[in-house]
């Protein structure tokens, strides 16, 4: 299977996200999370598997990101469930620094 072609999207300046925070960045009508944590910045899909709440109000817990709707919970850096009620991991996308500007790469025709 040929690897993704992705394009690097400017989320927002690298200090505008604190530790242990999550927000939000929209591309295309899709909701995405975008995570500061200890070992660095993370993105994933921005709704919960189990049913659509905005992981962007949740609670980020070192590398865990809680939903604010039933608690479940997934690995920022995986996207992998981490038991019930959440069965489903979530996508991951890459991301990156330069000049200070944090960019996430989201698959084109996603
Ligand atoms: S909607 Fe996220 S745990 Fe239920």
């Amino acid at each position: 299977m040929p690897e993704d072609v992705i394009a690097w999207h400017a989320v927002c300046p690298v200090d505008e996200i604190d530790e242990e925070d999550v927000a939000e960045f929209w591309h295309a009508g899709e909701l995405y999370a975008i995570y500061h944590t200890p070992s660095g910045f993370y993105a994933t899909d921005g709704l919960c598997t189990h049913e659509e709440a905005p992981l962007t109000g949740g609670l980020v817990l070192g590398e865990i990101i809680e939903c604010p709707m039933h608690q479940g919970r997934f690995d920022i850096p995986s996207g992998k469930a981490k038991g019930a009620p959440v069965c489903i991991n979530l996508r991951t996308y890459p991301t990156k620094v330069e000049a200070q500007q944090l960019y996430v790469g989201i698959p084109i025709n996603v």
